[in-house]
């Protein structure tokens, strides 16, 4: 890899957002599992939980927060300052756990953390941002100001019509190329492929184009299991089902070639702007 080639990898992250249209269908499971696994596999990793109601992802990692987002947002903190190390690797961005009025956050201020990401010097390759339920202006921002959408699903009429319903307004703004489906909690690999087929077929009708499988996760009490002894899949149980397909699904997104930036405020907007511009 040449210089500029090292540079632009040292420099430019790729910002992968993880979002469903209705509630508790795997999201922090599956955003915890993948920062884990990129992290295991030598990328410079960031957890975002932004979820701010219910931040869950530091349970799910057993680790405590002294300071978590409400803090930066008060200007007592840097965004440095309240990183958590989890991992070698991976860092957390801890939510605002029990803050209620972050529940709801409202455009600006959604604005204001997405930017508090410039002032970050230390390199990223990677961040996965654990985006809360549904379709609420903080929801889309935050998913606008990813590179990449991770819109998981289970085979349940609600989730999978609240899911088209994110879709569609994503749509509205952006490329579903930029898109990835994932049917979780699915018995089997060829019900997920099922499931998958049929929701890109309704995408094709009306958008004019297809949504990606970004993989099938399987039902897999290991899940439960992690969750429960807050231990990360990756070293509580490192050949289950779930964190295989989980696996091929970084591998999927981290090989899926980025589009150009959307006009909306981005992540680490300077760092994509320079990788643009010496790719
Ligand atoms: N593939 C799976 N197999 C078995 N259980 C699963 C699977 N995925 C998620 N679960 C279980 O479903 C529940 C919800 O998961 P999780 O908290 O990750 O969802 P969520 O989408 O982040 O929820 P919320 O919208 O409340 O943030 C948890 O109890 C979790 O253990
Ligand atoms: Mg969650």
């Amino acid at each position: 890899m040449g210089l500029f080639g090292a540079k632009t990898s040292s420099t430019q992250p790729r910002v992968i957002g993880v979002a469903s249209g209705k509630g508790g269908v795997g999201k922090t499971s599956i955003a915890v599992a993948l920062a884990t696994i990129f992290a295991e596999e030598g990328k410079r990793t960031l957890l975002l939980d932004a979820d701010m109601g219910l931040a869950n992802s530091q349970i799910l990692l057993g680790c405590s927060i002294p300071r978590h987002m409400g803090h930066v947002l008060e200007g007592k903190s840097s965004l440095e300052e309240i990183l958590v190390q989890v991992r070698p690797l991976l860092h957390l961005v801890p939510g605002a756990s029990g803050v209620k009025s972050l529940g709801a956050l409202d455009e600006q201020t959604t604005h204001h953390i997405i930017r508090a990401f410039s002032s970050l010097e230390r390199p990223v390759d990677v961040m996965i941002v654990d985006i809360a339920a549904g379709i609420s202006p903080s929801v889309l921002t935050f998913l606008k100001a990813c590179q990449q959408q991770v819109v998981v699903m289970k085979d349940e009429f609600s989730s999978i019509a609240d899911a088209y319903g994110l879709v569609k307004v994503l749509a509205e703004d952006l490329s579903l190329s930029s898109m990835a489906l994932v049917p979780n909690g699915v018995e089997s690999q060829l019900a997920g492929e099922r499931l998958h087929a049929n929701f890109s077929k309704v995408c094709e009708r009306f958008f004019g184009e297809g949504i990606r499988l970004g993989g099938v996760v399987h039902q897999d009490s290991w899940i439960g299991e992690a969750q429960r002894r807050q231990q990360p899949l990756t070293t509580l149980a490192p050949s289950s089902r779930a964190l295989l397909d989980i696996k091929a699904l970084a591998h999927r997104l981290y090989g899926t070639k980025l589009g150009p930036l959307s006009g909306d405020t981005q992540f680490f907007f300077e760092r994509q702007i320079t990788g643009t511009v010496l790719a």
